[in-house]
């Protein structure tokens, strides 16, 4: 049968550079991976572009460097075999074609040269094995041993070699696997997904921040429920989130029973994802419910409740954070932030939504007001249609009521309208007590709405709430 050719996905000039040089040093070479995947997948040109020499990756990136316009600079990774050089805004791969065995210790492979098959054999997934011809010859023919392109149209993920082989070799292809069956909505092939789950402890010999790159990726596709339901039915998630699958299930006493937050943290993960594409606010969405569990409880009047829940999760957000060696900077505040007011503004939408209260949660939230309306609304997933359209539209009062209180009071990023300088000039005082209270009661004032956030009225209240504490002004 003669291989079909995809001339057209290899316009870039740098594809017949890449040729050239392999003539040069009379070896074969072949565009592979993520970028022939992607072109199949019409999901647009990759910038990463990883191409297997059947002979040294590394001599076949210097030629191609000493061939293009400025030489550009190769970086080599003796260790791994690998080279890297970057053209126009690409990043190109070279590795020679290799024949591997990993340690059950590590992941860190025993290589052996090997043939273009061989280094398919070795790969991940049957989609992923896909290589692309640059030898003059043959340039641009497919070379598709495991039936990959078949596995791309009925959308399936599917390993080379036998799925205990490919996952225990390398157990991050386990979440590579669940990773791309939610970007790209596919379906893991039955015994891949039993594989899966037979070597799913294995996953602890993998580092933390490729554990993490991956679960970020699942959480920036459309529906990343698909990916976190994959990662509970495999018992991955136990190894990674243990904090996810302790709101898994209900309980029931006294005929009471409370709703199954782990189901309900993956609507909620769903519907912000239709909101925002800011992976911070996901992860938010992820976290927000955390401390349900630690902090469950049954009351014989009350039923279920989840007292300081938000408190708790914030606390919990930190230690996940650290556990798996996340950033521990302004985002992981933000996270916190998130959880600990996740049920601020459920609280005024339930009643009366008055501008005080309105006042105090701008205040509170300070810049992240709108994304925490976001994350409270997506936090609606009841079944019942007319308590999902009176909460929705009691969130878009108390939206409307931030723009309008926002205009007129300005209290996003409050600064007091009077300063402490100018209450101890006004008063004769030294650094003390009594500035803090001043201070404290014209924010009061103004968050409750008795003054507004201006300097005349501030001053004037200072005046009032000095003399009221026995001071006396002298200016
Ligand atoms: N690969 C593998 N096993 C891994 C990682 C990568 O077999 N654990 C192989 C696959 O053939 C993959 C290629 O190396 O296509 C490049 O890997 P990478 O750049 O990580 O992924 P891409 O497939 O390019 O996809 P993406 O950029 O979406 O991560």
């Amino acid at each position: 049968m003669v291989n079909p050719s995809y001339i057209s996905a290899l316009k870039n000039p740098i594809f017949r550079t890449i040729s050239k040089a392999s003539k040069n040093l009379n070896l074969e070479s072949y565009v592979i991976g993520g970028f022939v995947r992607d072109f199949l997948l019409k999901r647009g040109e990759a910038k990463d572009i990883d191409i297997v020499a059947v002979g040294s990756g590394i001599e076949l990136a210097q030629e191609v460097s000493k061939l293009l316009p400025g030489k550009p600079k190769v970086s080599v990774f003796k260790t791994y075999g690998t080279a890297m050089l970057k053209s126009g805004g690409i990043e190109l791969e070279f590795v020679g074609a290799r024949k591997e065995s990993y340690s059950v210790e590590s992941r860190n492979p025993a290589v052996e040269n090997g043939t273009l098959e061989d280094d398919q054999n070795r790969r991940d997934f049957t989609i992923n094995a896909l290589a692309l011809s640059l030898s003059d010859d043959n340039f641009g023919e497919l070379l598709d041993p495991f039936n990959g392109v078949e596995d791309l149209q009925n959308k399936i993920i599917r390993t080379p070699l036998d799925p205990d082989i490919t996952y225990s070799d390398d157990p991050l292809r386990m979440l590579r696997a669940i990773r791309f069956a939610t970007q790209l909505d596919f379906t893991i092939e039955k015994d891949s997904l039993e594989a899966i789950t037979r070597n799913a402890e294995r996953i602890k010999i993998i580092s933390k921040e490729r554990i993490v790159d991956e679960l970020n990726k699942i959480l920036l596709a459309n529906v990343p429920s698909k990916g976190f339901a994959l990662l509970h039915k495999t018992r991955l998630l136990p190894f990674i989130l243990p904090e996810l699958v302790a709101l898994q299930g209900i309980d029931e006493k006294e005929g009471q029973t409370h709703k199954d937050n782990f189901w309900h943290t993956l609507e909620v993960v769903d519907n912000i994802s239709k909101a925002t594409d800011d992976l911070w606010l996901r992860w938010a969405a992820l976290l927000h419910d955390i401390g349900k569990a630690p902090t469950k409880r049954f009351d014989k009047k009350l039923g279920w409740t989840f007292h300081t829940h938000e408190f708790v999760g914030a606390k919990m957000v930190y230690k996940l954070f650290k556990r798996l060696k996340m950033p521990l900077n302004d985002k992981m505040k933000f996270v916190q932030k998130m959880v600990l007011m996740s049920s601020r503004p459920i609280g005024l939408a339930d009643e009366e939504v008055t501008d005080s209260a309105v006042r105090r949660l701008i205040f509170d939230a300070g810049e992240n007001v709108e994304d925490l309306m976001t994350l409270c609304e997506a936090d609606i997933t009841t079944k019942n249609p007319k308590k999902f359209k009176k909460y929705h539209a009691n969130f878009q009062l108390v939206r409307d009521k931030i723009v309008e209180v926002e205009e007129r009071d300005h209290v996003r990023n409050f600064q007091p309208p009077v300063t402490g300088e100018e209450i101890m000039e006004t008063f004769n005082l030294k650094p003390s007590r009594e500035i803090g209270i001043i201070k404290d009661a014209i924010k009061e004032a103004i968050l409750e709405g008795e003054i507004p956030n201006e300097y005349g009225a501030a001053r004037e209240f200072m005046l009032k709430k000095g003399t009221e504490i026995g001071l006396k002004a002298i200016k």
